[in-house]
């Protein structure tokens, strides 16, 4: 925060944000309530998301700063959550190397063409975020205007892992077994992708804070389908390299899913926050990861399909599980799922603060 004295009502920081429950619980001070935000809070599962989506395309609306701007407000209107995160794809960095990403309907992102060898690695060009991406940049300001200090801006990117994944997969994956393939049978090939993208994603959430992102989380979705090793060899130098060259001062959410052997890595890569999902116990991963970190997490995102009575219980024992210790944002353990009824992430909200409430 710049700390500029003015108070004019419109200005982004006319609020004192960095007292905000969820900025506090970055740093580990005590909060009146658990903050908590949903991945994927703006998504499919809102009817109001749907009615914008019927006119404008995924990509489309990534690229259009209003309208990511005015998703990003709609979800934390609608669902009274503590922080918004920036309407946007993890893969929308791809058109900056050359490449074309599509969102097929049923199968997710299909990148073209994927990107395999030594030579095709070779040929993707240095880049310059601040030229390409200035359609999220143009976000991040309107969403901060339109937020007007209610609740912080959460700006965010995917890690070099899960990114290269889906450049080298051109596609989801189950096995990840191309890139798993490069990075045996090519280190050179992968190190040389890994140092453009940590490059590119460094440019890119450095971005995103200088246009008024409060906090970033850097997703590495799928980095839990890696061997410890070959974590430490191939990946956490890059992830480290990320974080430690981020503008100082903005908290740093670093969340993969499936990384129960590997949430000590993780730490050690950075972060003020690890995110968790629902296949570690949150209190018994707290531990491991020790006192200088928060956590953020963890309630499945299928107990949201259910009802209420069970919504309650999986709220209660995530919250228990953290123990009331400064320090944790609740979420899901991933993103919402497109058949949630809205009503019960609302519920789900609700509870968190009426349980948690100190
Ligand atoms: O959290 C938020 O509300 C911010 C928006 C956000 C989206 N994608 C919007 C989106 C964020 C943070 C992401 C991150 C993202 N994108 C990740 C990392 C998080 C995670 O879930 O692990 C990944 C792996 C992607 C790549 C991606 N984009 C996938 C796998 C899909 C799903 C494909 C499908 O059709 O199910 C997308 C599309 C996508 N990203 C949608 C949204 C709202 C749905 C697109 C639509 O409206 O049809």
């Amino acid at each position: 925060m710049t700390g500029n004295p003015a108070r004019s009502p419109a200005a982004p920081d006319a609020t004192p944000s960095l007292r905000h429950p969820f900025l506090l619980a970055c740093r580990r001070e005590p909060t009146e309530f658990t903050p908590v935000w949903v991945m994927r809070q703006a998504g499919r599962y809102l009817p109001e998301y749907r009615a914008i989506r019927e006119r404008v395309g995924f990509l489309e609306l990534c690229k259009t700063p209003e309208v990511a701007a005015e998703v990003t407000v709609l979800a934390v209107d609608r669902l009274g959550v503590d922080a918004a995160i920036i309407f946007s794809d993890i893969l929308v960095v791809v058109d900056q190397l050359g490449l074309r990403v599509e969102f097929v309907r049923g199968e997710g992102p299909v990148i073209h063409p994927p990107v395999r060898t030594a030579a095709e690695i070779d040929r993707l060009p240095d880049i310059d975020p601040a030229a390409g991406l200035a359609f999220v940049f143009d976000a991040v300001r309107l969403a901060r205007r339109a937020l007007g200090g209610r609740v912080p801006l959460i700006g965010f990117s995917g890690a070099p892992f899960t990114v290269a994944s889906y450049l080298i997969e051109g596609q989801a994956s189950r096995d990840f077994l191309q890139t798993k393939h490069l990075m045996h049978t090519d280190p050179g090939a992968w190190r040389a992708l890994m140092r453009k993208l940590t490059a590119l994603t460094t440019g890119y959430l450095n971005g995103q804070i200088a246009a008024g992102a409060q906090a970033v989380q850097l997703f590495d979705s799928w980095v839990g389908v890696l061997a410890p090793d070959d974590y430490r060899q191939f990946v956490l130098p890059y992830t480290r390299q990320v974080i430690a060259s981020l503008t100082r001062g903005v908290p740093v959410i670093h969340f993969g899913t499936g990384t129960a052997g590997l949430l000590e890595l993780m730490r050690d890569a950075g972060g003020d926050v690890i995110g968790l999902d629902w296949r570690v116990d949150l209190g018994q991963a707290w531990r491991r990861l020790g006192p200088g970190v928060a956590v953020q997490g963890n309630l499945d995102p299928a107990v949201l399909l259910t009802k209420p009575s069970e919504i309650r219980r999986g709220v209660r024992a995530v919250l228990e599980s953290a123990g009331g210790r400064p320090g944790h944002i609740f979420n899901l353990g991933h993103g919402v799922l497109p058949q949630t009824p809205w009503e019960h992430v609302v519920a789900m909200v609700d509870m968190v603060h009426e349980v948690s409430r100190r």
